[in-house]
């Protein structure tokens, strides 16, 4: 059953409950400060396609036809099923990185996965309604090593 999650603050505590599921060990994994980013449009209009010229969508509610709001949804929560999934398997290398560097290396990079699932959650939990916020809470509990993530190992393309 799928964990009901009232609001983003609720899902940041079923986060820190994922992280201790996955036996994410305490210290700056742990610690690290999240947060959602957003950068400044470079123009304030829609660039290309079928809407080109319209201004840009403010909220999901503005998108003119279900189907893109399906699909947008459905592209959120696959982004953000890989990098929770990319977690999940890296979490083993933790204890056999060959050097100091290499462990620190690991580290970041899985903070920046956490971020990045993080932040396609904030998108689910703030702007997709009921519907969202089940899927961000589901995003905590499909299990990569039960291999009920999305899409298969390896698969996560690494953002900036
Ligand atoms: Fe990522």
């Amino acid at each position: 059953m799928v964990r009901k999650l009232g609001n983003f603050d609720e899902w940041i505590d079923y986060f820190r409950y994922w992280q201790d599921g996955i036996g994410l060990p305490q210290g700056d994994l742990r610690s690290f400060k999240f947060e959602a980013k957003f950068g400044e449009q470079d123009v304030p209009h829609i660039e290309f396609g079928h809407y080109r010229g319209q201004r840009k969508w403010p909220t999901v509610m503005h998108i003119p036809d279900q189907r893109i709001r399906d699909a947008l949804l459905n592209l959120i929560v696959y982004q953000g099923d890989t990098e929770f999934a990319s977690v999940e398997q890296q979490r083993n290398l933790l204890t056999h990185a060959p050097s100091d560097y290499d462990l620190l290396a690991l580290m970041r990079v899985m903070t920046e996965e956490m971020r990045h699932g993080w932040q396609m959650s904030y998108l689910l939990c703030s702007h997709f309604g009921d519907e969202g916020k089940r899927e961000a809470a589901k995003l905590l509990e499909r299990r990569a090593d039960e291999g009920e993530r999305l899409l298969g190992s390896s698969t996560h393309c690494r953002a900036p």
